[in-house]
């Protein structure tokens, strides 16, 4: 008994001789892959497979997995940047805003098997002359549209062929209200452009270049778009340079009868630069002569579709003050390419978009009377308030830094437009009315 009362201490503890620890060797689990590579020169298969693998990412052209969804526009297929520049942005674009990145990095490869991912796009002013036709290029490509209209001067007509379409949407708005939309680029076009237009209600144009655009900076701001301002040529006023740079800050009467549009232009340049410093917006500002085409109001007093009109209703072309005023003419196509190019590349901008070919008032009647009635009369009437003298884009920066010149002569472009307006006007009315087909 006294013996189970004895205290057995740890060093009297049965020792179980069933375990024996083995001794830890950390080289060990290094050791046995290593041996197991080196056997039947597997390892020169592993360095050969990182090397082909390497070279396949490196010299394999990424972007050509999007392919190109340009398709079908007729003229405008020429004047196309090439596929993978293309691609490339809009894979940029994809990558930046769908995986984070804060940064446009122009020099990142994007991983095989990224497909280019459609881009969701509001236009505002997109039932309107430019808008209509750049939301066609957009749509070709792949793109998914929100027109954002409240057709002031727009009409349903110019984009009624994409009705249907699940990737067309039109939303009657007008941009002086806040408007909340998921989007990764804004095309910001609304704004009445003809004179006749905007000198109808000043108030409500400077309303819209100010507010209008606040409000889709505020937009771009909120959902971290790209913002892209369709500008003028008449923040140039009356040039005193001549052809104008984009470094010309213009001359510019800012209480004239043209101011609300002149100047609201000028306010929006300034704020969208103030939401790109202050707010980190991604803008693109774009600077736009004189551009024409199908689907232009008729009767707007724009020159190009007064002249036009008045010919194929064989009433005489308004010539204002001595004619000698000069304008340069942009195919709207042109525009529309110069738009997209901007918006995809890397810079800010301002840049001129317009065509250099210098006309005087009375030769563009010429080529009128050429063109459509060469028996057509010449009347001579007061020149308006504020008409400048001159005007005519240098784009030096543009072809520079874009890749981009006009393509379409005056009197290849003309006769399209001619079309357009004499199936308006004589009412042979089809949907797709002003759609630019192969010449
Ligand atoms: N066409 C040119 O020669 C030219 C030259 C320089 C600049 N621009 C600029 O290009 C843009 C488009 O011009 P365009 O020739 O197609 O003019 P447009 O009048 O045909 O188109 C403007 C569109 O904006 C819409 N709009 C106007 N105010 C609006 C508002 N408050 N809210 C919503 N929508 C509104 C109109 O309904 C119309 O659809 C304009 O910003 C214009 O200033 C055009």
């Amino acid at each position: 008994m006294a013996s189970e009362l004895i205290y057995r201490g740890p060093e009297s503890l049965p020792v179980p001789d069933s375990y024996t620890p083995k001794p830890h060797k950390p080289w060990f689990t290094v050791i046995r892959p290593l041996r197991y590579l080196l056997r039947e020169q597997r390892i020169v298969f592993l360095f050969a497979g990182i090397a082909i693998a390497s070279l396949i990412f490196a010299f394999l052209p990424s972007s050509r997995s999007g392919g190109s969804n340009y398709a079908n526009t007729g003229i405008y297929d020429s004047y196309l940047p090439s596929e993978s520049t293309q691609s490339q942005v809009a894979h940029r674009i994809i990558y930046q805003n769908r995986v984070g990145f804060g940064s446009f990095n122009s020099g990142g490869k994007i991983p095989l098997g990224l497909q280019r991912k459609s881009l969701r796009i509001v236009v505002t002013g997109g039932a309107g002359f430019v808008g209509s036709h750049l939301v066609d290029r957009l749509i070709a490509r792949g793109d998914s549209v929100i027109v954002v209209d409240n057709f002031f001067t727009g009409r349903k007509e110019n984009v009624m062929h994409h009705f249907g379409n699940p990737r067309f949407e039109l939303i009657r708005h007008d941009v002086v209200e806040p408007l909340l939309l998921e989007v990764d680029q804004i095309y910001h076009l609304a704004c009445p452009a003809s004179p006749v237009h905007y000198k109808h209600n000043p108030v409500k144009t400077i309303k819209t270049n100010v507010v209008g655009t606040l409000n889709m900076l505020g937009l771009a701001k909120r959902v971290g778009a790209r913002f892209l301002l369709t500008s003028t040529s008449e923040v140039y006023g009356d040039p005193l340079e001549h052809p104008q740079k984009e470094t010309y800050w213009g001359n510019v009467n800012p209480i004239g009868v043209r101011s609300c549009y002149d100047e609201g232009k000028r306010t929006a340049e300034t704020l969208t630069m103030d939401y790109h410093r202050g707010a980190e917006v991604e803008v693109r500002i774009a600077r736009i002569f004189n551009t024409y085409g199908p689907r232009m109001c008729i009767d707007d007093g724009r020159v190009v579709s007064n002249f036009v009109a008045q010919a194929l209703r064989k009433e005489p072309l308004t010539v204002y003050g001595d004619g000698k005023q000069t304008r340069s003419f942009q195919f709207v196509s042109d525009l529309v390419e110069g738009l997209m190019r901007l918006m995809e590349g890397e810079h800010v901008g301002p840049f001129n978009l317009g065509n250099p070919g210098e006309f005087t008032m009375l030769e563009l009647a010429k080529v009128v009377q050429e063109t459509i009635d060469p028996n057509a009369q010449i009347v001579h009437k007061p020149n308006t308030e504020d008409d400048p003298h001159k005007r005519k884009p240098d784009i030096s920066k543009a072809k520079e830094l874009l890749g981009w010149e006009p393509k379409v002569a005056l009197r290849n472009g003309l006769p399209m437009m001619v079309q357009d307006f004499r199936q308006r006007i004589f009412g042979d009315h089809k949907e797709d009315s002003g759609k630019i087909t192969t010449a």
